[in-house]
């Protein structure tokens, strides 16, 4: 366990060197993760959200409740290192959603959000969201940045990260559903897409996913009922613009968490997970998404379903792709900020994803 002080509580925290100055990653040298189906034997863990460092070949999960963060090695099947956080950490306003490897630094995003705005059936802002950058290399915070700041408590539910060649770090918030884009120093932060009205009751945006300066983020659309939409956005404006990606046949995507882009097909497919119903799986053959194929919904295994389990993101270790699963109503064990479960299946869907993509050739 490595326990980590935000920079504006411990004045003290040495900070490391310019991350934008280090260039571009590596390529991927992982060597193939061919194992099937897993299980994370962690107590407590409740993934939210994970990211394989290509880099490193390491998973990185957003343990929801405890608000830590684990770092796996699938290879060894075991934890390398949880991060903790002074002041968050097992504490119960504070989650960890949103973590992501970036391509182009080395460094991992980590998202602490309030609780509050998904805990409450208006979505009532309230609390604070912090952004990390973690030096993996240094096992250091490189910045911190308080998300509140700018937010104002106007609109909030912080839940996803991204980032462009350029070092910016983009902050995805569902409630309504806003983007805000932060500098590569992490010395500011400004909104990059609001929508026309914040009306924090609204479930908007609930995730992305960026190829290259094309930033993908679905949009929940208040749970209607005739399903939501996708939404493209290029990630080399000043501000961000939402274009509808068209999808042939429309079949209606019902509920949306984390959307994600396979690093193995370089950006042409993308994978929706939908929490009850599955991973809904999106394609555009050039990769420019000016519109997509809906391919089909892969549905979750029925053990899974069984058990209360949903499916909140997916993720590809080294060729294999898996959903990660999340189980919201467990019991809170007395005296913690979680549930008692110790097992975190991830289910391999490669092959489901691959018959997929043959039948719509
Ligand atoms: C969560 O916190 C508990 C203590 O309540 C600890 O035993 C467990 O290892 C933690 N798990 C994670 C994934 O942080
Ligand atoms: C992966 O599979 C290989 C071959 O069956 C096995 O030796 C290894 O222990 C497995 N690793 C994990 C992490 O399950
Ligand atoms: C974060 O910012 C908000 C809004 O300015 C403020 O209320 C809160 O105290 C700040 N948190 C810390 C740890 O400084
Ligand atoms: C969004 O959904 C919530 C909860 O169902 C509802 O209270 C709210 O009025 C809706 N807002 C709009 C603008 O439709």
């Amino acid at each position: 366990m490595l326990l980590l002080y935000l920079c504006f509580w411990i004045a003290a925290i040495a900070l490391a060197g310019d991350a934008a100055g280090r260039g571009i990653a590596p390529p991927n040298e992982c060597p193939p993760f061919r194992n099937g189906s897993i299980v994370i034997e962690s107590y407590q863990l409740y993934p939210e959200n994970a990211d394989f460092d290509l880099n490193e070949c390491l998973l990185y999960f957003g343990s929801l409740f405890n608000a830590s963060v684990v770092v796996y090695d699938p290879y060894k099947a075991e934890t390398v290192l949880t991060l903790e956080f002074g002041g968050i950490t097992r504490t119960r306003p504070f989650h960890v959603g949103g973590v992501a490897w970036d391509p182009y630094t080395n460094l991992i995003s980590i998202l602490v959000d309030s609780a509050t705005p998904h805990e409450t059936p208006d979505h009532q802002i309230a609390g604070d969201d912090y952004l990390i950058r973690y030096d993996p290399a240094k096992r250091e915070i490189v910045w911190s940045l308080n998300i509140t700041e700018v937010t104002r408590g106007e609109y909030g539910g912080q839940q996803d990260v991204e980032h462009d060649a350029r070092g910016h770090v983009y902050v995805l918030g569902s409630y309504p559903g806003t983007i805000l884009r932060v500098e590569p120093d992490g010395k500011s932060i400004k909104p990059w897409y609001l929508p026309p009205e914040i009306d924090h009751t609204v479930y908007g945006l609930t995730g992305f996913a960026a190829a290259g300066d094309i930033l993908l983020a679905s949009d929940i659309k208040n749970n209607s009922a005739s399903g939501g939409s996708i939404y493209r956005f290029d990630l080399a404006a000043e501000e961000g613009v939402p274009v509808v990606v068209p999808r042939t046949p429309e079949d209606p995507i019902l509920s949306f968490d984390a959307i994600y882009l396979p690093p193995k097909y370089g950006g042409t497919v993308l994978l929706i997970s939908e929490h009850e119903r599955g991973v809904s799986v999106l394609r555009s053959a050039d990769g420019r998404w000016e519109a997509a194929e809906y391919l089909g919904l892969i549905p979750n295994d029925l053990s899974l379903v069984d058990d209360g389990g949903a499916n909140t993101a997916t993720v590809e270790i080294a060729g294999s792709i898996y959903t990660v699963n999340e189980w919201f109503s467990d019991p809170i064990v007395p005296g913690t900020s979680a549930g008692s479960r110790t097992k975190f299946p991830l289910v391999d869907i490669s092959a489901r994803v691959e018959e997929l993509l043959v039948a719509a050739k």
